[in-house]
Formats: C-alpha cells, structure tokens, sequence
C-alpha cells in the first residue's frame, strides 16, 4: 500500500517538472567583433532604430542579434526542430512558416548601402534580388511546414510584431509545442498559439537563431494569447505555475550546455531552496522594484523600475548610472575592458536584500585577448522600466518565475 502511494505520488511529481538544457552560442557581437563588421552593425542598427541601439519600451525591447543561450524546440506531430531564443522579456512564440516566400526586411534596406551590408547577406547587398530571394528565403532559417503536421489547426488571425529595426509578420495557428530535448521527458503542450512568420525583419538575419519563445505575461503578447507556460497550466501539466531559469558562466566557449530552465518547479540541482522571493509591480514584463545599487564609489539609492529578462545578455541602466560605473570599473573609451580588470562587485538591493554580481560576471570575453563591459546604458520612454537585468545577473541568481503568483524570486547558485 505504501509502495503504491509512492509510485503514485513520485509519478504525478516527475510528470510536471520538466527541465530544458540550453545551449550557449557565440554571440553576434562576438562573432562580428572578430570579423571586424561590428562598428558598421551597431551604426546600421541605431540609424534603423531612431538612434537607440537597444529596442525602446514600446514593444519588445530584446537586442536579439546579441543572444547567447539558445534552445531546441519542436513544433507539430510529427515534431519538428526549431532553434529559439527562451525570452523572458517577450511573450509572442513565433517560427518562421514554410510559406515565407519574401526575402524578408533585408529587401527594403538593399539600396541603402551600407546599412545591408552591415545587416544583411552579401548576395542581398549587390541588389540581385533573384540570388538573394533563392538563396535566402526566410533568410534561410527552418521553416514551419503545417501540412506535415496531423496536430496542427489553422486560425485564420493574422499576427505580427514590430522590433526596431523592422517588423516580423504572418499569420497565427495552433499545434502542439515540444518543450526539451528530444528522448527526455518532454513538456508537451497540444494547442499552442503559434505564431507563424511569413516575413522577417532583417535583424535576425546572420544568426542561428529560427525563432523566438516569449515566457512573459498575455499582455505584451501581440494578440494577447496566452504564452505557452499559461496554456501548460491551464491544461494541468504543471506541477506549480513557475519556472526556474539557471545559466550557466562559459566564458568564451561555443555550443556547449549553457544551463537548464526547469518549468512547473524549483532547480532543486542548480539552485539553493532558500528562495527570496518579490512581488511584482507589473505583469507585463517581469517588473519589480529594485532600491539601490553600488559598485564601489558608484552608488545610488534612488529606486528604480526593473526587469529581469533572459533575452538581454548585458545588464542594461540608465546612461548617467552606466558612466559612473564604467568609470569605477576603468572601461576604456573604446567601451572595451581589460580582461583580467579588477573592480568592485555590482551590488543590487531588492526588497531589503543585497545580490552581489561578480565583478568577473561583467566582464564578456569577446575574443581571446579582447573583453567588453557587460553593463550598458540606455534611457527608455518615461513609465518604462528603466533597469534591464540581463544574463549577468541571471548568471548570478538562479531566477524564479511565478507567473500565476506574478512575483520573482532570486536563489544562490549551488553547482
Ligand atoms: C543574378 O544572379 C542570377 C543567378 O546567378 C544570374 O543569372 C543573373 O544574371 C544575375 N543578375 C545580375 C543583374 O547580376
Ligand atoms: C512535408 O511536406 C513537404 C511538402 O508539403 C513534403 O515535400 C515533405 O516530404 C514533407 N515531409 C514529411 C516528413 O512528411
Ligand atoms: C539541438 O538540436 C540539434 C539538431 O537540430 C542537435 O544536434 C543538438 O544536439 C540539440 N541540442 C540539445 C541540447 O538538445
Ligand atoms: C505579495 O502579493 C501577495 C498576493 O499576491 C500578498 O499576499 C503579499 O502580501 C504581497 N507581499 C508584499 C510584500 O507586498
Ligand atoms: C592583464 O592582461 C594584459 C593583457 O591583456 C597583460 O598585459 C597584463 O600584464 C595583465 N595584468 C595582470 C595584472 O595580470
């Protein structure tokens, strides 16, 4: 009798939490700081982007060219495999459809020069759209082909989002979506809204990324559906509506494991139990208020309005903030740092306790003797948050995400 309460308990428990290994790439910027094609991107986008290299508020404000921690998904029955970005700074899921026939936004910036040979392909930039359309259609990412799909139901809704630098649209449909890897016990959610692009704005161009998994609330959703971590609860597959975000520091190594998002429970592996947890002010992005933040003579108790989101790989402040700490922290000109630079910590308090990030956790190493300062400044639309915690604090704190309680809370990282 005991044995069988057992079973029966340690079945319902391990069917629903499920974890998701991330996979860390080479980042954009990276890549294209070794290319030498950086400086000319980073021109093209802020000219693209009304003068801000960072999206603003109004929409999603992901830099997605820049991701570093990547996950397989699968959409459909047969599944089929999809390379996406685990965003807690957006809500929409969207892959691109088999009927993408457009060559994407790089088509309208072709005649402008040098903003597509810093975006887009080659072959666009020479203005033969014949090669580049071939070559490139939904620039050559995976596509989404329904009709191989025995689970998939058409809508008929249209759906679209606008970033920066262009815009990415196409239609909405249902099918069932495949959260972990393949041959692990997979979070499978049927009727999942699918967001199936048919055009793609050229900032996802040059980058291994096919599409993009919003873990945020409803309301930011482009046509406020539910995300998937809503559906998988309301369906009863989650043990607890929260998921657990652990990333993992690999310094300059590629395509490795990158860490584990464990959905409907805590990281009990990666992840102390002693959980402080934060209400959040707003259930938009996840949006909480943080009191202050020193680093070193940098300091400042002002308050402020904060995300923590998984698709930004710096910590983003407000520009004034971001130069005193560039200055404590001896950040050259150039925005370049010494690699081995020796700073005071980031320290951040939130809700009357202090989280520390390492002063090693700011410093991303682009290249083998070039690091950058993984603290950006940017000022966002007023009644926008004005903080983005990105990576190096997630690095730091194992994120917790009640998106049901609509709170956060923050774990030391254990192993
Ligand atoms: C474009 O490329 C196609 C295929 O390689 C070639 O046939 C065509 O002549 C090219 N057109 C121009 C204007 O270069
Ligand atoms: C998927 O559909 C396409 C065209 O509709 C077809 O060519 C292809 O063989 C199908 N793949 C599978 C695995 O059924
Ligand atoms: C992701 O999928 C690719 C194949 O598309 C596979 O080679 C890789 O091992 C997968 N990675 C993980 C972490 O599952
Ligand atoms: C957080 O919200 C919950 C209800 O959602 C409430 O019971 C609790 O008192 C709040 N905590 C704080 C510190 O405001
Ligand atoms: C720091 O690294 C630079 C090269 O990047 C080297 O010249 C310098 O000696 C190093 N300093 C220390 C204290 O290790």
């Amino acid at each position: 009798m005991k044995l069988l309460i057992f079973l029966a308990l340690f079945g319902l428990t391990t069917a629903a939490v499920f974890q998701h290994q991330l996979i860390k790439v080479e980042s954009r910027k990276s890549r294209m700081k070794k290319e030498g094609t950086w400086e000319e991107y980073k021109k093209a986008r802020k000219f693209l982007n009304g003068g801000h290299f960072f999206k603003t508020f109004s929409q999603e404000m992901n830099d997605y060219g820049d991701m570093e921690y990547l996950a397989n998904v699968t959409v459909g029955t047969p599944p089929q495999s999809f390379l996406v970005v685990l965003d807690t700074g957006s809500s929409d899921f969207w892959i691109p459809d088999s009927s993408c026939s457009d060559s994407s936004n790089c088509a309208s910036v072709c005649s402008h020069a040098w903003i597509c040979s810093a975006l887009c392909a080659a072959s666009c930039c020479g203005g033969n759209s014949t090669v580049f359309e071939d070559d490139q259609k939904c620039l050559g990412k995976r596509m989404f082909n329904s009709a191989n799909s025995s689970t998939y139901v058409a809508n008929g809704a249209t759906w679209g989002i606008q970033y920066g630098t262009g815009s990415c649209s196409g239609f909405r449909g249902e099918d069932t979506v495949r959260l972990g890897d393949v041959g692990a016990d997979q979070l499978v959610v049927p009727k999942s809204a699918v967001g199936q692009a048919t055009e793609l704005a050229a900032l996802f161009a040059n980058f291994p990324l096919d599409g993009i998994l919003g873990l945020a609330f409803p309301s930011i959703d482009n046509e406020k559906a539910d995300p998937i971590l809503f559906t998988a609860f309301k369906q009863g597959l989650l043990d607890k509506p929260i998921f657990t975000v652990y990333l993992q520091e690999r310094g300059h190594e590629q395509n490795v494991p990158g860490g584990v998002i464990t959905y409907g429970g805590l990281d009990t592996e990666h992840c102390s139990p002693d959980v402080d947890y934060v209400n959040l002010t707003s259930a938009s992005w996840y949006e909480f208020k943080m009191d202050e933040f020193s680093m070193g003579t940098a300091t400042s108790s002002d308050g402020w309005q904060v995300i923590s989101d998984t698709g930004t790989t710096m910590i983003i402040a407000p520009s004034e903030i971001y130069a005193q700490m560039a200055q404590a922290a001896g950040v050259k000109d150039d925005g370049t740092i010494d690699c081995n630079a020796s700073f005071d910590d980031l320290k951040l308090t939130i809700n009357g306790k202090e989280y520390t990030v390492p002063a090693k956790q700011l410093i991303l190493h682009e290249d083998n003797d070039e690091c950058a300062f993984a603290i950006g400044g940017e000022d966002f639309p007023p009644n926008a948050p004005t903080w983005i915690l990105g990576d190096p604090f997630i690095r730091s704190y194992c994120n917790i995400y009640g998106f049901n309680d609509q709170n956060i809370g923050f774990a030391k990282v254990i192993a």
